[in-house]
């Protein structure tokens, strides 16, 4: 049975939490994965995933992570969890759990905090109860450092729930060539401090200088 079928067959019986009717293409999947830099992937990382469905952003995050990181998948419907199981059972860095992600902090316990987490659950139409446990459970189990990813395709409701918990919310762009568009943001636990951004980016390299450079022309009028 092929992958596609498998998920529409979950679609069919649970419209409401699979949410769409074919699995994320490998593009655009390409493209969720890669909002995480090669610096970061080149590291020894812990990493979950809740809800990746027949493995679209799995099978990229594989490709991506080093041979000593640790993948965690939490899948809540039983058929697309056991098609997980079967599909990454030679590769000892993965393990799946059929769960609610709800349940995430309490599965992350067995394993230490996360330094990322991808997120493709249904959030803007899940019962309040269950979003709000699933988000504070990604949010606490993440490390100080953790970015959690997730792409939705309600471009307006998605970064108004994540505010809600956590308090860095950004915009990573489009993935438009999926059915529907994704639009995928990134989220992260701490405010970071300039000091932190500037070493990281570019953009805040600039505007660490910038305003160097006017702490600089404030002090000379000073003196
Ligand atoms: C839109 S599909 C995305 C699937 C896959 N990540 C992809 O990109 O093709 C949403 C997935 O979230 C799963 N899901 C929904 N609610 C969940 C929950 N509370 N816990 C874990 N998985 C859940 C569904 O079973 C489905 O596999």
């Amino acid at each position: 049975m092929s992958e596609t079928f498998s998920f529409l067959s979950s679609f069919w019986n649970n419209p409401a939490e699979i949410c769409s009717v074919v699995p994320t293409f490998s593009w655009s999947a390409r493209k969720i994965a890669r909002v995480i830099p090669p610096d970061v992937w080149q590291q020894k990382l812990l990493i979950n995933e809740c809800g990746p469905g027949t493995g679209a952003i799995t099978d990229q995050i594989r490709r991506l992570m080093s041979e000593d990181s640790r993948l965690v998948l939490v899948e809540k419907d039983r058929a697309l969890a056991d098609l997980l199981k079967h599909k990454f059972a030679a590769d000892p860095r993965i393990t799946v759990h059929t769960e609610g992600a709800e349940h995430i902090e309490g599965i992350m316990q067995r394993y230490g905090r996360a330094d990322l987490n991808f997120n493709m659950t249904p959030i803007t139409i899940m019962p309040d109860v269950v979003r709000t446990r699933m988000l504070d459970g990604i949010r606490n189990s993440l490390t100080e450092t953790g970015r959690s990813v997730t792409a939705l395709f309600r471009p307006f409701a998605v970064p108004r729930i994540l505010r809600d918990h956590f308090p860095v919310v950004r915009y990573r762009g489009i993935a438009p060539l999926n059915v529907p568009p994704l639009f995928i943001f990134e989220s992260r636990t701490v405010v970071p401090t300039l000091e932190t951004v500037a070493s990281t980016t570019v953009e805040c390299r600039r505007l660490a200088a910038k305003m160097d450079f006017e702490m600089d022309l404030l002090t000379l009028d000073r003196t």
